[in-house]
């Protein structure tokens, strides 16, 4: 039995007191059984701290938006698993297409990263995913397999999360079609070999399309940018019915 994985990527948004005023208002708006999902936010560094705090006594668990490969070090800018172990945070993730894209993020990189999460404890959510122009010229699958094979070397197949996020549907409105999203996470469960596997769908997830994805066989949660930044989309996207 997969327990799915409703995940918010807060991205670059969020102070610590605008968060606590999310959580205020979110809180008491979960009506979900939290035996048979998890829900999860993925806030900026700066507000895990208040977070977990916060957090401790409710259904929701902390996730990461990265994590470094090495315990400690001189790596400006970057955050170790223990710093985020000492707050609770149950997920990490890596490989996002925008660190892929605006900071060069290699697979190998993404591997590392991954393999360090789990080594310590961590839960990785691996994203992966292909440009418009890729999936334009027929080379989306070729390029999510090697995502998926350079990117889980070495990963253990429990204790990890890969989320399908199509570039061209993050942030755009554009929705990969629910039968689109299910294909290609069966293909990625095919070449792990996992029936265990957790697999999310992200980009433009929202109230309006989370009850028709989670009816998919093969989707196992979402993670969710823009409509996690409201209390009353998450919250909705969080108490989906499949
Ligand atoms: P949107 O839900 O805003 O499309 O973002 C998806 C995403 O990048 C989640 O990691």
């Amino acid at each position: 039995m997969r327990k799915p994985v409703i995940a918010g990527n807060w991205k670059m948004h969020m102070t610590c007191s605008q968060a606590k005023e999310f959580m205020d208002s979110f809180l008491p708006l979960l009506s979900m059984n939290t035996d048979d999902r998890h829900i999860v936010i993925a806030p900026p560094f700066t507000a895990i701290s208040t977070l977990s705090s916060l957090l401790q006594d409710s259904p929701v668990e902390l996730s990461s938006q990265n994590v470094h490969w090495e315990e400690k070090g001189a790596f400006t800018a970057e955050v170790s698993p223990e710093m985020l172990l000492e707050h609770q945070v149950k997920f990490a993730i890596v490989g996002h297409s925008e660190p892929r894209k605006y900071f060069s993020e290699s697979d190998e990189q993404i591997n590392r990263r991954a393999v360090s999460a789990q080594k310590n404890g961590l839960i990785p959510i691996v994203c992966v995913g292909e440009t418009d122009e890729q999936r334009e010229k027929g080379e989306a699958e070729r390029v999510i397999r090697r995502q998926v094979e350079q990117g889980l070397e070495g990963i253990s197949t429990s204790h990890l999360v890969v989320a399908y996020e199509p570039i061209w549907a993050i942030g755009t409105g554009k929705t990969c079609e629910s039968e689109e999203a299910n294909r290609i996470c069966s293909l990625i469960r095919e070449w792990v070999g996992s029936d265990d596997l957790i697999i999310q769908y992200g980009g433009s997830v929202k109230p309006a399309n989370i009850d028709e994805l989670m009816r998919m066989s093969d989707i196992d949660g979402v993670l969710v940018g823009g409509a996690s930044l409201e209390p009353q989309s998450f919250a909705r996207i969080a108490n989906f019915q499949a």
